[in-house]
């Protein structure tokens, strides 16, 4: 067999500063789908994602959390890859940039790049963003870092500096020559424009801090954690220890990236490379933010949703699918829980989900879930538009996924998906099979039905992994449908006979309500510092904290919980929340405003002047957009769970503590 084509694609490596969420798993989603799809036109594609570990930042957040930076990357680092692994991420190769090999890499590429004659030893003095690991040279009137608006602070220091001024014309030439290197087209311009202006030499080491690599032969200086950084995409494929390897899969194909690194990547990456004579990566692209609440969802802003709850509530699937479908790539988009939900539900549950099912339930139930064959006339009319949706689908969407333009791809798979929909509608069936006469035709309809699911099944995969082997098996289909290849898909009729798998709900409808407040529950319990952490971090005060191993907490840990009797004031519905209650009440030194998922048992009215029992000291969270400050305490009874307040058969002064 002929060697496959190699396919190199990275993420950028993300800072351990803080735990990952929904905008680092866009593009690590991004990046695992793009390789799904190369693997499925015959690349042998490597995938690298990692953590970027060095730096002030890192420095100060370990600091902050009183451990030493190591143990503090290591576990930060971790949740990465656990996460990664939790959602069923195919990396190929993981790397941290405290790995020794990391260090080698990074000595040897600069020490290339200062053979070469474009490193020199300088004075830096000026303005520094700690937050974003940059020199500010101009910062607001404030004295604000522009990016991300925090105080910048001042620093003169010894600085080694790359010689960045002189690939102003190579770079310009390098962008006019390809196109293709740095896309979408605005941040290509933006990326001209920002070179055309006049290129600066570069300050890449630091001597104000201690966590970073040092420099070959000049110890007390640390690498810039962006010259660092950027190098881990050599490092990773051997380039310091592995050159054949190297040789193999360098350049890059594709860096992905979120558009806020744009110039690291387009700018100071390519001038590196070029410095130390080696090729640039094929193609870095730029995709947008995800924005949450209306803002770049990020740490800083607090505005986070985290990925686990949306894949443990819907699937990963479904948070692959959202991702993909919804937000442009190349463009900024919006999270909400009600439009993940809302997608859920149209294009998977009632959608694809759907068609499988109502298909295989008509195979098992009129054939006995043996497929049936087509007629060998061919049918009269109606499964054309399905034949052509199908072969458009092949051609474009594979075009369209070459340009990473995934929503549209989708869109073009679930247009098929709809001319099914209509051709069964118009075909009906479910109406025709207990007539004998119409035993043939009825067979030819769910075959086509049948043909149509095995082509979106095969062009739906490299976003849908797990659904689409799902269903793979369910039509009777051999081995794994990511080994097919997406260019080499037609129509065909499945072979007459093949045993169908039970029909199944693939992605079962979810209430949209139920799933929200799920996803926020269990948002709220990861932010949650977990009881055993903080137990530990009170041990110096003489608390006896449980033993290990058990599941009973010690005194000191329940009275953490702080339990007060309140009185209702006033309580109504939350609009478009069927389940929740808004609700003041008098906890004694003050009135809270709490929201309560017990609207479906009690009537706002009927709780006024009621005496409660109310969690007082629990950070506030929001509900549906309503803060929360405190919890008011109910059983939980029978399956469904229906709420039953807990409340005193003696009168109880108002703010008396529980104990
Ligand atoms: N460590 C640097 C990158 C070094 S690469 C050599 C860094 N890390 S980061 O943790 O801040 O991650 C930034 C990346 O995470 C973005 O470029 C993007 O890929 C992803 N995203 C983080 N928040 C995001 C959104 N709100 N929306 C989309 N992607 C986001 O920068």
């Amino acid at each position: 067999m002929a060697e496959r084509p190699k396919y190199y694609i990275t993420t950028p490596i993300y800072y351990v500063n803080a735990r990952p969420h929904l905008g680092h798993t866009y593009t690590t989603i991004a990046a695992d789908t793009i390789a799904r799809y190369k693997q499925m036109r015959g690349y042998e594609v490597v995938f690298l994602t990692g953590t970027d570990e060095h730096g002030q930042k890192v420095e100060r957040a370990a600091k902050k959390e009183g451990v030493a930076p190591q143990d503090f990357t290591d576990r930060i680092s971790s949740e990465y890859r656990a996460l990664w692994k939790e959602l069923d991420l195919r990396v190929d190769r993981f790397i941290r940039t405290t790995e020794l090999r990391h260090a080698r890499a990074v000595q040897k590429l600069f020490r290339e790049i200062q053979k070469n004659g474009y490193v020199e030893k300088g004075y830096y003095e000026g303005n520094y963003c700690v937050y974003d690991e940059m020199y500010v040279d101009e910062p607001t009137p404030e004295g604000l870092c522009p990016e991300c608006k925090r105080p910048v602070e001042l620093v003169k220091e010894e600085n080694y500096f790359f010689k960045l001024s002189a690939f102003e014309k190579p770079l310009l030439n390098y962008y006019q020559k390809h196109p293709e290197f740095v896309q979408p087209e605005s941040r290509r311009n933006e990326v001209i424009s920002f070179v055309s202006g006049g290129l600066r030499d570069l300050s890449i080491s630091r001597t104000t801090l201690k966590w970073g690599i040092p420099w070959p032969g000049d110890e007390k200086h640390v690498f810039y954690v962006w010259s660092d950084a950027l190098t881990n995409y050599i490092t990773a494929i051997g380039y310091a220890d592995n050159p054949a390897e190297f040789e193999r899969l360098w350049p890059a194909d594709v860096h992905l990236v979120g558009k806020e690194i744009i110039r690291f990547h387009a700018v100071y990456w390519p001038a590196f490379l070029m410095a130390a004579g080696l090729p640039l990566p094929r193609q870095v692209f730029a995709h947008g933010h995800i924005l949450f609440q209306d803002e770049k969802m990020s740490k800083s802003r607090g505005n986070i949703q985290s990925p686990q709850p949306i894949a443990r509530v819907l699937g990963t699937d479904a948070l692959r699918y959202f991702l993909l479908r919804e937000i442009v790539f190349g463009q900024d988009g919006n999270f909400s829980r009600d439009a993940l939900v809302a997608r859920y539900n149209s294009d998977l549950a009632n959608g694809l989900g759907n068609l499988v099912s109502r298909t295989l339930t008509m195979i098992e139930r009129y054939f006995d879930g043996k497929m049936p064959g087509p007629l060998e006339s061919g049918a009269p009319g109606n499964e054309a538009p399905v034949k052509a949706a199908c072969a458009s689908a092949i051609g474009e969407a594979i075009d369209l996924y070459d340009q990473f333009a995934t929503s549209r791809a989708l869109e073009r798979v679930w247009q098929a998906v709809s001319e099914v929909d209509r051709y069964l509608t118009l075909e009906k069936p479910w109406d025709r099979a207990e007539n004998a006469a119409e035993r043939a035709p009825v067979g030819h309809v769910l075959a086509t039905s049948a043909a149509a699911l095995r082509i979106a099944a095969v062009l739906a995969h490299p976003v849908l992994p797990k659904a689409t082997q799902k269903i793979w098996e369910l039509l009777g289909q051999q081995g794994q449908v990511g080994d097919h290849r997406m260019d080499q898909i037609a129509w065909r009729y499945l072979p007459a006979g093949t045993r169908i798998g039970k029909a199944e709900a693939i992605f079962p409808r979810v209430e949209k309500e139920e799933a929200i407040e799920r996803i926020e529950a269990m948002e709220h319990e990861l932010r949650q510092p977990k009881v055993a952490a903080a137990a530990g971090a009170g041990a110096g005060g003489g608390t006896t904290p449980a033993p290990a191993g058990s599941d009973r907490i010690a005194i000191e840990d329940f009275s953490k919980v702080e339990m007060r009797v309140g009185e209702i004031k006033t309580a109504e519905r939350v609009p478009g929340a069927d389940k929740l209650l808004k609700i003041t009440v008098d906890i004694g030194s003050e009135v809270r405003q709490v929201v309560a998922g017990i609207a479906q048992y009690y009537e706002p009215e009927k709780l006024i002047g009621r005496k409660v029992i109310v969690v007082v000291n629990l950070q506030p969270r929001k509900l549906r957009g309503v803060e929360s400050n405190g919890m008011i305490v109910a059983a939980s009874v029978g399956p469904e769970g229906r709420p039953v307040l807990a409340g005193f058969h003696e009168e109880v002064e108002i703010g008396a503590r529980l104990k």
